[in-house]
Formats: structure tokens, sequence, C-alpha cells
């Protein structure tokens, strides 16, 4: 039988030679890991099946490459609202431009991610699947959108694919199975579906009084989870939400807490698994069906969307029960809710500094007059989340927002508010690497005397010079605003400096304002500085991308 075994091997590497296996391009645009995360998936699934699928960002595939490749595969999240994630934004730039090749020999398919509570559910996929098929290319595959509980539709998705491309090469199956070495490594054995039980073993105020804010600074303890992030991943919290809320919606809805759903108390079910903050879709369509009469019903029926999203502003599910005066099923009222997702923030430690604990730095979310409103999450972890019970957990790595692997190369830092996390994180890395290479962090917010969070380990790594430059910008402690891209503009020459030095770019927090005015802010300086016009200075922070040397985590 070993001859026999020696020829069927040697069979199927003939094959492979002769006839080239199958090669699908899987092409990924990842914001926060996930998309990435689905592509490796893939990849690896293919991979026991035969085929082989180079997994790539698609900002990494030029034009001209693209027009020769014979099958793709799309997977991509949508940001913001309908936005390409960063490192998709090159590619769909080239490919939404008129003058783009025919893809006459392309067979695709369109995996979407996206949140069905925006307006714009899965647009980034959506527009390429399109966009694809209009310049000519075959779709391999129907497209499949995911809500936030993407695992399932994706696994489905990807085990049909890979069905109909392992068909495709009868030949692939002859190939011998792998084994021994797990070809993708899976970076976290935990995940949202299976969090860690960790706890918080750290819980304090970072910013000071008169501050408009609570910002918190949380350490969770990694205990025998195994788990080994990276500085800039992201960290998932499996959030409770606030027993006072549940309790009141079942109160005026005029429900049991004992009622069974699915095996569950009610209670149970609204507080674990049921989105109770923001109201769903689903809820404000039946509020405009059945209570067209209350004030949500009218704004609804008017069709005002401005008018809608200001009263809903600071509003949370109680307060659409309250106004409408509902009286609800339980089964029924649960259907109306969205399942609870876990939160993702933004890791502020490095693991040389802290391998045994995470930290996150995070903004307790409070607004409203009438009776306290709160983020979920935030909130849970800040007022009712003790240092004894479990709390689920689990890495959400963020292989794109990374330092640069050469300790020597500089980097510059822009990162105001909350948007300093990852930054605490790679400042605290390079010190405990020794790294050479100079580091220039902007940060700001509100107030000196009350914002200045980490102000004592920011001091003293401007001190001793790990931060070769600390730029500050409190925006209200003088009667003109200033921003972090006022002082990026300001010392705009060093800045591009520092760039054709090799820097890396970082920016993390806001994404709606901060970060669109940080990029506006680096355009003016580079065609300041360059003097050779917009559309060079557009060129030259797109090569900065391209060279994945302009990072964004922004949110
Ligand atoms: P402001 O609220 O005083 O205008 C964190 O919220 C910090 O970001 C605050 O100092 C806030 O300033 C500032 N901020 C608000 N809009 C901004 C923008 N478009 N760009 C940069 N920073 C901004």
């Amino acid at each position: 039988t070993g001859f026999f075994l020696g020829i069927a091997a040697n069979k199927s590497v003939d094959q492979s030679s002769s006839a080239p296996a199958l090669t699908v391009h899987v092409l990924y645009g990842s914001q926060t890991g996930n998309a990435e995360g689905i592509a490796n998936d893939l990849a690896a699934t293919a991979r026991t099946r035969g085929i082989l699928m180079p997994v790539r960002a698609l900002d990494d595939v030029p034009t001209e490459e693209l027009a020769e490749l014979s099958t793709v595969i799309v997977i991509t999240s949508t940001y913001g609202e309908g936005e390409m994630p960063d490192n998709a934004e090159l590619f769909w730039s080239s490919l939404e431009s008129a003058g783009h090749p025919r893809l006459e020999q392309l067979r695709f398919a369109v995996l979407s991610l996206g949140d069905s509570g925006y307006d714009d559910f899965c647009q980034a996929g959506r527009l390429i699947d399109l966009r694809l098929e209009q310049l000519g290319a075959a779709r391999l595959h129907p497209r499949v959108d995911c809500d936030v509980d993407f695992e399932e539709p994706a696994e489905g998705w990807i085990s049909e694919l890979v069905a109909r491309l392992a068909a495709e090469a009868p030949e692939a199956d002859a190939l011998p199975a792998p084994t021994g070495a797990v070809p993708v490594q899976k970076p976290a054995t935990w995940t949202r579906k299976r969090p860690y039980e960790s706890r918080l073993v750290e819980n304090r105020v970072l910013s000071g009084t008169g501050s408009t804010k609570e910002i918190r600074h949380f350490e969770f303890a990694l205990g025998d989870s195994g788990i080994e992030y990276a500085a800039g991943d992201a960290f998932g919290v499996v959030p409770v939400n606030d027993p006072v809320l549940v309790d009141r919606l079942i109160a005026e809805l005029g429900l049991r807490p004992d009622h069974e759903i699915e095996g569950l108390p009610l209670v149970h079910h609204l507080g674990r698994k049921a989105e109770i903050v923001t109201p769903s879709r689903e809820l404000l369509a039946l509020v405009a069906e059945l209570f067209p009469d209350s004030e949500p019903g009218r704004l609804l029926a008017r069709g005002q969307r401005e008018g809608l999203d200001e009263w809903l502003w600071g509003k949370d599910t109680l307060d659409i029960v309250l106004s409408t005066g509902m009286k609800l099923g339980a089964e029924e009222f649960v259907a109306l809710l969205r399942p609870l997702q876990p939160r993702a923030y933004s890791i502020s430690s490095s693991p040389l500094h802290s391998p045994d604990r995470i930290h996150l730095t995070v903004a307790s979310v409070r607004y409203g007059a009438d009776r306290p409103h709160g983020g979920v999450c935030s909130t849970f972890l800040a007022d009712r989340l003790g240092a004894d019970e479990p709390v689920g957990v689990f890495l959400q790595p963020n292989a794109a927002f990374r330092l640069p692997e050469d300790g020597d190369v500089p980097v510059i830092m822009v990162g105001p508010g909350t948007g300093v996390a990852p930054f605490r994180g790679f400042v605290q890395e390079r010190a405990a690497m020794g790294a050479t290479g100079r580091n220039w962090l902007f940060f700001g917010d509100q107030h000196r005397s009350s914002d200045f969070i980490y102000e004592d380990e920011l001091g003293a790594w401007a001190e001793s010079g790990v931060l070769t430059r600390l730029d500050l910008a409190f925006s209200r402690d003088q009667r003109e605003k200033v921003y972090v891209q006022t002082r990026m503009q300001e010392s705009g020459a060093e800045l591009y400096a520092w760039l054709e030095e090799g820097a890396h770019l970082y920016v993390c927090g806001d994404a709606s304002r901060m970060a669109k005015d940080v990029d506006a802010a680096l355009h003016r300086i580079v065609a300041e500085q360059r003097g050779r016009g917009d559309d060079d200075a557009a060129e030259y922070v797109s090569s900065l991308k391209r060279g994945k040397r302009y990072l964004r985590d922004v949110y």
C-alpha cells in the first residue's frame, strides 16, 4: 500500500503542476477586524478542500491586477454612514471611477457586514457587488448581507461558496488534506458567542471634577484565558442591562417578570438578551401603525426624519413605551427588540507592560433630564459590575492598527479624549521595547484642569523623552477653539518632515467630526509643505494609506 500511496501522491502533484489548482483571491475591507477574520476563516475552510485562497485587504489590489484576476471573493464591512472601511477606500475610489477597465474576465462573490440599525445597511458590500456587475464581472454566488449577528450567516455563506468552488475543481479533492499545522491561526478562542469569564479588577474615574464627561479606567483580569493581545487590538465586553430600566419596562407594559420567554424569565431575557436602550426600527414601525396620535407616531406619519431623530435624541425604549402608553404581550414586545450586542473598545495597554490585564479607557454615556439614561455597556462597567462578578469578554484583534515592526520608525499619534486609548498602549509598548523611534502625541479635550486624562503618565513620558513631543489642545480654555488639528497645522513643517522621514500616522477617536477634520488638516499641511497643489497632496496622502502609514481607529 505504501507504493500505491506514493503513486497517488505523485499523481496529485503532477495534476497540480500541469493544471494549476484554482486560485481564488479573498479581498477584505475591515474596520475592526471582523471582515478580516471571516476572510481568514474562508481561506482556512477552502484550504481543507484543496483550494488556494490568498487573503489581502481590498486596498492592496491595484486596478491593473484586478483586471487580470479570474475569481475574487470580497468580504467587507460598512462603517459610519454607509462608508467604505479605511482599507477599502482606495479600491472603491478606483472601482467607481468612470474610466475603470471592464472586468469581463472576472467572477466574484460578495459578503457584506453591517448593522441594520443604520440607514445604509451593508452599503459598502452592496455598492461593490453592484459595481462589479456593471463592469461586466459575473456573479459566482449571491451576495449575503449580514447583520450584527454575522457568525451564522457568514458561516453558511462560506460553506456554500466553498462547496460550489470545490465542485468546480474536482481534482482539488485529490489533494492531501492538510494535517498537522492549521493553516490559518485563529487569533483567539474566546468569541462574542463564547466569551471568557473575566473579572473587572480596576475601575476608577480619570476625568476631574467640573468635567462635562466621566472617563474611566478599567482593568480586566486575563487569568487563565490564554488571551494574547497586541497594542492596537480591541476588546469586546458582554454587557447586562440596567435592572432598574428592565423592571420599569416590565411594569409599564403591564407584564410579569417571571413570564417565560423561550424558557427564560422575561426579566432575565430583557436583562441579558435584548437591546432595550436604543429603540429598534421594528418598535418604531409598530408605533407608526398602532399609535399614530402619539408624539413619535405623528412624526413618523409625517415622514419627518429630522424631527423624529430630534425627538428620539436622548430617548430610549422606555420613553417610547411611556409616550404611547402601549401595552403589549411579552412575546409581542420581545419580538420587536434586537439582540443585545457586545460592545468593543480600543485596548489602552500594551501586553509588554501589562500581560495579565487588559486596560480600557471608556467614557460613561449618561444623558437625559427627566430620568437618568445611560449607555448600556459603559454604565454597566461604571456602576453595576462588581469586582467579584463574572463578565464576558473576548479579544477583537485589529491587525491593521499596529505599531511599525521596526522600532526605529517614528510615529505620530492623534488621539483626543478617549481616542488616546490605543496610544497609551503604543507608548507603553515602545517604552518597554526600548524602541528608539521618535513618538509624537497630539491629545486634547475641553479643559486642561478636568479633562487631561493620564496627565501623570503622559507628562512623565514627555519628561523622560519617550514622548518626543506632546502637543495639547484644550478647546475651551481660551476664547478661540483649539483642536488637535490646530496643533498639527501649527507644526505643519515638522509634521511633514516626520512623514518624509518615514513616520507612521495614527488617528483614533470620533469619526464624524474629528477624524474628518484631521484628515482635511493633513491634506492642507501636505499641500502647503509641498507646494504642488491639492491633487498632489491627495496623492501623497493616498500613498501613505497604501503604504499602511496612515491608519485610523475611528468610531
Ligand atoms: P469642543 O466640544 O470644545 O468643541 C473632545 O470631545 C474634544 O474634541 C473637545 O475638546 C471638543 O471640543 C473637540 N472637538 C469637537 N469638534 C471637533 C472637531 N471637529 N475636530 C477636533 N476636535 C473637536
